[in-house]
This record gives C-alpha cells, sequence and structure tokens, in this order.
C-alpha cells in the first residue's frame, strides 16, 4: 500500500503559527489576550453579575470601616497588572507598582493610571527589604505570590516578613495570596515545603501540601512584629488552590 503524503491541514498551521507566535512575542500575546478577558471580566463586574475576589476585598473591608482612606498601595507582583491591578488601581492615591520583567512592567504602564501610579521594574523583596521603596508609609499592600521557590532564594511570600512592617504607615491592610494546597501531582522543591513547614509551624513537611484555616491564620497572626497590632486577619475565597489572607494591622 502507498502512503499519500498530505499537506498539514489549515488547523495544524494556525497551530504551528499560534506557537511560534507565542514563542517570539509571548508577553505581548499574553497582554492581547488578557485584555480581552479582562472586558468581559469588567461587563461583568460592572453589572454587579459578578464579584471577583479582589472586589470582595474591597467590599469587606467597606462593610466592616476597615478600609484605609486614603490608600496608598504597593503591589509587589504585579505581572502586567491586568489580573488584580486593574482592579483596585483606580481607587488608590498612589500606587507603587513592583514587576521583576521589565517587558511585563511595560505593558503594565499601558493599562495603570499615570496619574497615581509609579511602575518599578525591579525586585520588589529586595526594595522592601533594603529600603528602596518610594514610600515608607502604605496603607494597603497586595502580595500575589505562587508557590514557587524563586529568584535568589525566595519562597512564596514569606522574605517579605518581618521586614515589610517597617515599610506601612500606622495603619495597614496587607493581603496575601496564599497556596492552602500544593497539587499532589506536582513536584516541589524540597526547599519549599520546608519555608512552609517553618512558616505555618507544622511538625513536618508532610503537612506542608496541604493547609488548614486554622494554620493558615494562626501562622500570619505570629507573623506581625511586637510594634503592631492585629485589628483584623480574615480569609477571603479565591478560585483554584488559593485564598486571600487580609491582615489589618495598626501601629502601637
Ligand atoms: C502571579 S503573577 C502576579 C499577577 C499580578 N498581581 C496581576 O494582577 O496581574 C507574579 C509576577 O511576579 C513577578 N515576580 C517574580 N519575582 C518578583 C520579584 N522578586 N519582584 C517583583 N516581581 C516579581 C513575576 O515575573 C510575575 O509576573
Amino acid at each position: 500500500m502507498t502512503t499519500v503524503n498530505r499537506p498539514p491541514s489549515r488547523r495544524k498551521w494556525r497551530s504551528l503559527l499560534w506557537r511560534i507566535g507565542y514563542k517570539l512575542f509571548r508577553e505581548r500575546m499574553e497582554y492581547w489576550r488578557d485584555l480581552g478577558w479582562r472586558k468581559y471580566i469588567d461587563y461583568g463586574r460592572i453589572r454587579t453579575w459578578l464579584i471577583t475576589p479582589i472586589d470582595s476585598v474591597f467590599r469587606l473591608l467597606e462593610i466592616k470601616g476597615l478600609l484605609p482612606d486614603p490608600i496608598v498601595a504597593l503591589e509587589t507582583f504585579g505581572r502586567q497588572g491586568l489580573w488584580k491591578t486593574v482592579e483596585y488601581a483606580h481607587r488608590c492615591a498612589y500606587l507603587e507598582f513592583y514587576e521583576i520583567r521589565p517587558s511585563h512592567a511595560a505593558f503594565a504602564r499601558r493599562v495603570l493610571p499615570a496619574d497615581r501610579t509609579k511602575v518599578i521594574a525591579a525586585d520588589s523583596i529586595a526594595a522592601v527589604r533594603d529600603g528602596t521603596l518610594h514610600r515608607s508609609d502604605f496603607n494597603f499592600v497586595l502580595i500575589d505570590s505562587f508557590p514557587e521557590y524563586f529568584g535568589v532564594g525566595y519562597c512564596e511570600f514569606f522574605d517579605f516578613f518581618p521586614h515589610l512592617f517597617k515599610r506601612l504607615g500606622n495603619y495597614a491592610v496587607i493581603v496575601i495570596n496564599t497556596f492552602m494546597t500544593l497539587n499532589p501531582e506536582r513536584d516541589v522543591d524540597p526547599r519549599l515545603l520546608e519555608r512552609r513547614r517553618d512558616f505555618y509551624n507544622l511538625p513536618d513537611t508532610h503537612g506542608a501540601r496541604k493547609l488548614s484555616a486554622r494554620n493558615v491564620l494562626d501562622a500570619h497572626a505570629r507573623s506581625i512584629p511586637p510594634d503592631f497590632t492585629l485589628v483584623d486577619l480574615f480569609l477571603v475565597p479565591h478560585p483554584g488552590e488559593t485564598v486571600f489572607v487580609v491582615m489589618c494591622v495598626r501601629r502601637q
């Protein structure tokens, strides 16, 4: 039997072109993709059909009377700003936005309000630790971290503590995207499990893959230095394996 060499179908060509394009222009393509999704999400938000995790954080803080005013915000892991930052940037009097990849930061400059935002392409953990932030009176901090061992030996959000407290005003809200569960199928760096064991004060690394709400709340309450008091601490659901830990603190 003779085999016929058929030309690849249009679908195959399209998928090949997409993959080549993605390799070459990945960040630009992500920007346009996320900008498209953003239009749908905002359509639902404006019509009160949906409330995102960031909207829930702000609504709960408003209801509880705990939202700072005016808001002086620090976004630590900003990406292109299209997932979370754009949802609250308009509420801020000042927003200092950090993203380590200059190409992502350049896209963030296009979408965030230029009159109140400083987009900085730099390492936010180093900026917090070394005190090179432009202000030291932040009253809203978002740490949209990921469960990884990364950069120069950083892990999740742990390396912001306790240095972050030196950069806060007298009252502040810290919002941390926290992974309660790590996908059991996923291979993880053993150092990530060790850091989680230490931060959450667990007996061993086994439990570091699946945390209870109690583990999370207790660990965050313990992370507050003695010159601050805890005003409120609560969880806001986030799709997937994460929750937002919302921590309201006051300097004594
Ligand atoms: C989960 S995404 C954040 C999404 C973002 N909050 C949003 O609203 O779109 C994490 C981002 O943090 C950036 N990143 C990683 N390490 C960083 C660091 N040390 N300082 C600043 N940004 C960092 C990554 O490049 C990535 O774009």
